[in-house]
């Protein structure tokens, strides 16, 4: 397990994103109605900005700006074409009022 910092709880209010990074690897982390999900920045399709681009808190669907997929938040699973395979999901949690990502 290795936690990095994504902001102070009260900075990532529900239907909010913030993307954060580690090395290459850029994430999504959304509050969707109180409930924290991380996803990775980069979509399955053709590696475009996932978490950049518009997002439907109720619904729980990130919508990739490059070509429009559909890609489930919760659980990554592309929903629509063109995106097939899962997009890379990770754990967050709250520690002392701060938003955490697990990378793994
Ligand atoms: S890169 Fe996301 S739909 Fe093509």
């Amino acid at each position: 397990m290795a936690l990095i910092d994504v902001c102070p709880v009260e900075e990532l209010p529900p239907g909010h994103v913030k993307i954060v990074f580690a090395g290459t690897l850029a994430i999504g982390v959304y509050n969707l109605g109180g409930e924290l999900f991380g996803l990775e920045d980069r979509c399955s399709h053709d590696d475009g900005p996932l978490c950049e681009g518009d997002f439907d808190p109720d619904d729980g669907i990130a919508i990739c700006p490059r070509h429009g997929a559909n890609i489930d938040i919760r659980s990554g699973r592309a929903l629509t074409l063109p995106a097939v395979d899962a997009v890379a999901t990770y754990g967050v949690r709250v520690e002392d009022g701060m938003v955490k990502v697990d990378i793994g």
